[in-house]
């Protein structure tokens, strides 16, 4: 089911392997309509009658063959059209929380694009509704629990933004955070400072994505005009050495995604991806799965990727990849202590 097959490489070792799949960590960066399968997409379109420019789901698979992030996220809003019903969005969170359960992730915390559903006509109530009561199943199902971020879509403008934080205020308590995707390179973070702003006063967690493809200057105003504790990404930040020792000296943590940065071409291989470097320099990286349905695999799939490119990684960085992902969380102290003990223990029995 995973999909490592971006690089030739040798198999990982299976005492590692099975480290990295069962160490307990959480997942940070992962877009809940990114976790939609053609399978499901096909299920959706026919309950709800929309139709798709493809025949198969064979044949919408074989197009997810990117150039860069446009092209992707073409290929996502339009699968994303199929969504439309309360329970649409029950059922695709709750296939992410399976999956994700089976690779060992304890939290996640979960990005959703409302702009993509309110401006077809789908209620904002629907789209939080049914994460919300995933959220619950999945708690109570799986032992695995989450928190929702509502993130801005940034080719659109900030009027929008406010207007879709307006719309989600009925249901303040239902997520934890805000958010900025989409497309990155000529929407620079500032074009969003007045909502975020609001949205701090409002006490909601603010996290954006920068340095995906644009330049490392956008993870610094991201840091600086929309005060964000964490930036989703951020692997251009190697371009500008001064910003990566104040991210590793301020400990922002940086949710990074290795199999959408190959796939979406931010590097030509894994073997190229600045993540073990910007670990060795101190900086709070985590792992994530991005749009685990069109990138080729969920959370395992990406640390097993990486540490198979990166055969001098191994277990000590296996551990402080999941502490850091841990640490990094929105989640209260002391819950980060007793994940923190049981990471500990995993290891010390591996
Ligand atoms: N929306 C979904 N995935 C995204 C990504 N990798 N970058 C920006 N926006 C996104
Ligand atoms: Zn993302």
């Amino acid at each position: 089911m995973t999909d490592r097959a971006l690089d030739p490489l040798d198999p990982l070792d299976p005492d590692l392997a099975r480290l990295l799949r069962t160490m307990p960590k959480a997942e940070l960066h992962v877009h809940i309509e990114g976790t939609l399968e053609p399978e499901l997409i096909f299920e959706l379109a026919q309950r709800n009658g929309v139709a798709l420019p493809y025949p198969s789901v064979e044949s919408l698979r074989a197009a997810y063959a990117f150039t860069d992030l446009q092209s992707f996220l073409d290929l996502y809003y339009a699968g994303a059209s199929v969504l439309l019903a309360e329970s649409d969005f029950f059922d695709m969170a709750m296939a992410y929380y399976r999956r994700a359960a089976a690779d060992g992730v304890v939290h996640a915390e979960l990005f959703f694009d409302p702009q993509t559903h309110t401006d077809r006509g789908v209620p904002m109530a629907a789209v939080i509704g049914g994460l919300w009561r995933a959220r619950a199943e999945a708690e109570r199902t799986l032992g695995i629990t989450s928190e929702l971020i509502l993130c801005f879509l940034r080719h659109l403008s900030e009027a929008a933004a406010f207007e879709t934080l307006e719309a989600a205020m009925p249901f303040r308590d239902r997520f934890v955070g805000v958010g900025l995707d989409s497309s990155e390179r000529g929407h620079p973070p500032e074009k969003f400072a007045r909502v975020f702003a609001r949205a701090g006063e409002l006490g909601l967690h603010r996290v954006a994505h920068a340095g995906e493809e644009g330049p490392a200057e956008y993870v610094r105003t991201a840091l600086d005009l929309l005060h964000v504790e964490r930036i989703d990404h951020g692997v251009r930040a190697v371009d500008d050495q001064a910003l990566v020792e104040r991210l590793a000296r301020e400990r922002i943590p940086l949710t990074v995604c290795p199999l959408s940065n190959v796939k979406l071409c931010v590097y030509g291989s894994m073997a190229e991806h600045a993540l073990p470097a910007l670990l060795a320099r101190g900086v709070c990286v985590t792992v994530n799965s991005d749009d685990p349905a069109y990138f080729g695999g969920y959370l395992y799939a990406n640390y097993e990727a990486l540490f198979a490119a990166h055969p001098a990684m191994g277990v000590r960085e296996a551990r402080r990849l999941a502490a850091n992902s841990l640490e990094a969380s929105f989640v209260g102290a002391g819950r980060k202590a007793v994940w923190l003990g049981r990471l500990e223990e995993v290891f010390a029995g591996g």
